[in-house]
């Protein structure tokens, strides 16, 4: 097989960035008033308007014809009918079957993969309205007020960021948790105010091998135990969501309280199996399916639209336009919405664990550059710390605006600040400010010539500098669900470009396995010449200056 640099389609684009790259896209907006609708789309509640990018109608074609050159219809499809495209895991990759909320048969392995869904949807039914209505109670018989998920990665970011987002469903008297880092100040300061009595964890490990994981529930069950007194205890107050039944039962947790998911779903795509279950006990079951049924609109337009008007595709098309042709190295995320700003962390993991790869599907190092880093913050705060190298700095950096039309939270002109900010950003970065703007403005403030002279330069503004701006109607559960799975089809079509396999993680292994070995190093003081010297060297010092 060809490689994708090598084909006709990818040539032509590199020849066409060439043509692009001089073109001001201030004097394509004003060639075409149209821009803005031509390179607009609405869809599940959002608009995405693309049409402060440096591209023109050509550049859009080219990309659709790299898109059809990999046969992204073809891949879209493979995935919704169960194949297995995670090759180097042999598995599926069926986080669409978990959101299909029509419910029609999804086979995999000569079974229909939906019975098993609803039952484990049904048993969160259960469990997250027993807890909030009080029915479930902890082992003194008192109603639960805190519940603690623990997990990392796709096993705490998902729900973090989802219960963060529709914080303004939850139920006020139920607070939740996360814990993730292996640093004990994690759990120790989130134990700290919490009533053992009234509090339930979660302990959610798609293996349920997880160091980090691991270390904290040991941790929580300690604590438990310590006020509790009594083994008996942890089943009223410890849960697991987890693949691995054998390792759960080894723990200690009845899996009577064990909430199933499967191998096809990767942990990173997991918030919508019951790795959601805070999600489900924080704001209610009904507000979970309706964050499904979100999604699972997004599934459905990212499976039949034509590519041209398809949301995932167009995005994903110019993430690579940038990253390939460009030479952009990362992508700003960034929420104009302080319920969103776990978002950024939550895409790091889904794009950079995914697209994070340097061989192809069959093993052949790329010669082209694949995932760009992910990064951002919510709101304005970006703005008076790093937008300015976004504007005058030397690197292209894409960005993604995201807003809400209505907030959550109206009170005065807020609102209209905050989305007056976001705007002004995407147009200060498209239009720039050119010498001539920058002069004149400095003579009409009476400043003086030789000062002009020697400001000119710091004040001019390069523009051209590329934005998506995605406007969203109100931050509710399903339009979240949207949102999410738009991103998650983004990253797969970036994938299916790349050849790589996006639903893998062997860079995650080394640092895991090398750990294993300076553990046991760091707690004996044990012998450490197998390491080079500079590793050897601070596990040396660690235990010279280790105190007790
Ligand atoms: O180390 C990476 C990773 O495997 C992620 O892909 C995953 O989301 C996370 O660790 C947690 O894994 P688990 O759910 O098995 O504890």
């Amino acid at each position: 097989m060809t490689e994708i640099d090598q084909t006709e389609e990818w040539t032509a684009l590199a020849n066409h960035w060439a043509e692009v790259k001089p073109l001001q896209m201030r004097d394509l907006f004003q060639q075409s008033p149209e821009r803005a609708e031509q390179m607009s789309i609405r869809q599940c509640g959002i608009l995405l308007d693309y049409s402060k990018n440096r591209i023109t109608s050509r550049s859009m074609n080219l990309l659709l014809e790299l898109a059809q050159a990999v046969d992204v219809d073809g891949w879209r499809r493979r995935m919704f009918s169960g194949e297995r495209l995670n090759i180097t895991e042999n598995r599926a990759v069926l986080h669409v079957a978990l959101r299909n909320r029509s419910n029609h048969p999804i086979w995999y392995d000569g079974e229909d993969v939906m019975p098993g869904i609803n039952t484990v949807l049904k048993q969160m039914e259960a469990f997250s309205g027993a807890v909030r209505s009080g029915e479930w109670t902890g082992y003194t018989g008192k109603p639960i007020s805190d519940v603690v998920n623990i997990g990392i990665g796709g096993s705490n970011l998902g729900p973090l960021m989802v219960c963060e987002a529709l914080k303004p469903y939850q139920k006020a008297d139920l607070r939740m948790h996360f814990v993730s880092n292996v640093d004990a100040t994690h759990i120790l300061e989130t134990l700290r105010p919490l009533d053992p009595e009234t509090t339930l964890f979660i302990i959610a490990s798609k293996t349920f091998t997880t160091q980090e994981t691991l270390t904290n529930a040991y941790t929580a069950r300690n604590w438990l135990l310590q006020k509790l007194g009594d083994e008996k205890a942890v089943a009223r107050h410890f849960v697991a969501v987890s693949t691995n039944g054998e390792r759960v039962s080894q723990f200690g947790i009845d899996t009577e309280n064990m909430f199933e998911f499967w191998d096809w779903v990767g942990g990173r795509y997991s918030l919508w199996s019951a790795i959601g279950l805070p999600i489900a006990i924080a704001i209610g079951m009904d507000s979970f399916y309706e964050l499904l049924q979100g999604a699972h609109e997004m599934d459905q337009h990212f499976l039949h639209a034509d590519l041209s008007e398809n949301m995932p595709v167009i995005m994903a098309l110019l993430g690579i336009w940038y990253v390939d042709f460009a030479n952009a190295g990362t992508h700003a995320i960034l929420p104009y919405d302080q319920y969103l700003r776990y978002l950024p962390d939550y895409l790091q993991q889904a794009d950079m664990e995914s697209n994070g790869k340097r061989v192809t599907r069959f093993g052949r190092p790329v010669d082209y550059p694949t995932g760009p880093v992910i990064w951002g913050t919510a709101g304005t705060d970006g703005q008076h710390a790093y937008y300015q190298l976004i504007h005058q700095g030397t690197q292209l950096i894409p960005c993604d605006f995201i807003i809400p039309v209505n907030s959550h939270n109206e009170s005065g002109d807020h609102h209209e600040k905050l989305f007056a900010n976001c705007l002004a950003q995407s147009e200060a970065l498209m239009r720039g400010k050119t010498r001539v703007e920058a002069r004149e403005e400095m003579v009409a403030s009476g400043m003086d010539p030789d000062h002009i002279v020697d400001l000119l330069h710091h004040r001019i503004f390069p523009g051209n500098r590329p934005s998506n701006t995605l406007l969203v109607d109100k931050i509710t559960p399903s339009r979240l669900g949207s949102l999410i799975a738009l991103y998650e089809h983004k990253i797969f079509i970036q994938g299916v470009i790349w050849r790589v396999n996006s639903f893998d993680q062997w860079g995650v292994e080394l640092g895991k396995q090398l750990a294993s070995v300076i553990l046991p190093e760091l707690k004996e003081e044990r012998q450490t010449t197998n390491h080079d010297s500079s590793t050897s060297g601070l596990i040396t010092y660690f235990h010279r200056h280790r105190k007790g």
